[in-house]
């Protein structure tokens, strides 16, 4: 059963400082780290993790540096694509001895696990909020989904083309998305899109393609959806998504959200009562 196990934006800044002021994001990454490694053992093989963009508050050398301090502990190898936070060059540099980092030009990878393959996108646009995805994109995915050859395929990148219902948000999704959507209508075979951005867990249905966000480990996008809304932090539980692949009923891609932290329990179902429940 391939899996792997999506985090996203996890907004690094160096020691001592706070994203926005308020969010530890480096002790977030800490018990995510933490976390995952203690579900590892429960939840089977999990080949890699995908970070989706975001990995550091400014993209600096000092905040990547950091990041993979922290992000080492983790029992997984990992590959990374950037998001509006990162810097592409800090970025490459940092990563320049991993087989997914490109030596020039957007940082974009595909990874075949078998029943499905993932491509990673790059959607920075250095200097902007909102993600565009490059001519050198576009012809990445052609010759990714040309190898794919009508399998299964996960397009992943930081910004996500679905909206939210947060205005402020949705103002900086991919805002070339419709161009890639329409690539991905014309693939033969299933398509899922991943993205982070804006640290909730969300999923919609966009034609043939299943497109989900995923909560990010640190602080979340307070969802309000008013006209007027205040685009906010809130510091909801932090959170990953873990990807398996299973075989039955038919063959699907499940995800799965995991809260970040420690919870009550588990207690076995058997035995708890010695009447039924009603
Ligand atoms: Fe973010
Ligand atoms: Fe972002």
């Amino acid at each position: 059963m391939p899996a792997f196990i999506q985090i996203t934006d996890t907004h690094i800044l160096p020691e001592g400082e706070l994203a926005y002021g308020r969010s530890d994001t480096a002790a977030a990454l800490e018990a995510a780290v933490t976390s995952l490694n203690e579900k590892l053992a429960l939840i089977g093989p999990v080949d890699c993790a995908i970070v989706t963009g975001d990995l550091t508050d400014y993209g600096t050398a000092q905040e990547y540096e950091r990041f993979k301090a922290i992000i080492a502990r983790l029992k997984l190898p990992y590959l990374a694509i950037p998001g509006n936070h990162d810097g592409r060059e800090a970025m490459r540099a940092a990563f320049a001895s991993e087989d997914w980092m490109p030596k020039t030009g957007p940082v974009q990878w595909a990874r075949d696990f078998g029943p499905f393959t993932v491509i990673g996108l790059d959607t920075l646009l250095e200097t902007a909020h909102y993600g565009h995805l490059s001519e050198e994109g576009f012809a990445f995915l052609d010759q990714a989904l040309t190898e794919a050859g009508g399998k299964p395929v996960v397009i992943a990148t930081h910004h996500p083309w679905m909206h939210s219902g947060i205005a402020a948000m949705d103002a900086d999704n991919l805002r070339n998305g419709a161009a890639l959507m329409e690539r991905l209508e014309a693939y033969s075979g299933p398509v899922r899109m991943i993205s982070g951005h804006v640290h909730r867990a969300l999923t919609a249905q966009l034609g043939k393609v299943t497109c989900q966000i995923a909560p990010a480990p640190c602080h979340a996008v307070h969802l309000d959806q008013r006209v007027n809304a205040v685009n906010s932090l809130i510091m909801e539980p932090g959170g990953a998504t873990l990807y398996t692949w299973h075989e039955t009923p038919q063959p699907a891609l499940v995800s799965n959200q995991l809260p970040i932290g420690s919870f009550a329990g588990p207690w076995p179902f058997a035995g708890m009562l010695d009447e039924p429940s009603t």
